[in-house]
């Protein structure tokens, strides 16, 4: 099963990153699968540990997804990194191997440590509808924008029904960044083949 974290890491100078990242559930073993050119990547082959953190904060998805952010963090207890301060709960892993064959890699990782904040409450439409904007917000590129248009509109009416302020806030972010982000078609015209 795939579960979707923020994922944060440290560069061997210990510059934090944090990324949205779905990530290979195991109660023991965590696959982490970042594309070769992320900063994620980059900090998992050079320092070998990461944090994945769950939380039910919507916004750090959205502001995750559209652009290079840095949230409220303590350190971890085990590994070189930090925990969100928004996290309901974390793990802390270590890498133990890593396959980096293109476009991307298979990292499994070791939990080594967990820990828990506060309770993550139940099942919200909203907070899904936000995640899966999220996700079309990082492809962009690739889809069409009619795609995108139509798949934005059917998220909203679930928003505008289940939401309270931090989702609908999420999403009004996610569709001012959708609107004047470059579309698959647009980027084909500005670089054709
Ligand atoms: C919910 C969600 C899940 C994501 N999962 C992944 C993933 O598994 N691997 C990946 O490379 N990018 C994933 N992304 C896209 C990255 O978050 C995005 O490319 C980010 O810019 C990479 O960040 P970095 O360069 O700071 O590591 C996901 C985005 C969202 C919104």
């Amino acid at each position: 099963m795939i579960i979707e974290s923020i994922l944060t890491t440290m560069d061997p100078a210990g510059k934090v990153n944090f990324a949205p990242m779905g990530v290979e559930w195991g109660d023991a073993e965590i696959v982490i699968k970042p594309f070769l050119e992320t900063t994620t990547f980059r900090n998992l082959r050079e320092t070998g540990a990461a944090v994945v953190n769950l939380t039910d904060d919507v916004m750090l998805f959205a502001r995750g997804a559209t652009s290079d952010v840095q949230f409220p963090a303590a350190p971890a207890s085990v590994v070189r990194g930090v925990v969100l301060e928004a996290a309901c709960s974390w793990r802390e892993v270590e890498v133990r191997s890593m396959d980096a064959t293109p476009p991307r890699a298979r990292v499994v990782t070791t939990v080594v440590h967990r820990g828990v904040r506060r309770e993550f409450l139940g099942f919200n439409r909203a907070r899904h509808a936000v995640l899966e904007a999220a996700i079309l917000a990082t492809r962009t590129h690739l889809l069409p924008a009619e795609q995108i248009r139509e798949e934005f509109a059917r998220l909203q009416v679930i928003v505008d029904k289940t939401a309270g302020p931090r989702e609908r806030d999420a999403m009004a972010l996610l569709t001012e960044y959708v609107r004047s982000a470059p579309t698959a078609a647009r980027a084909e015209q500005a670089a054709p083949r």
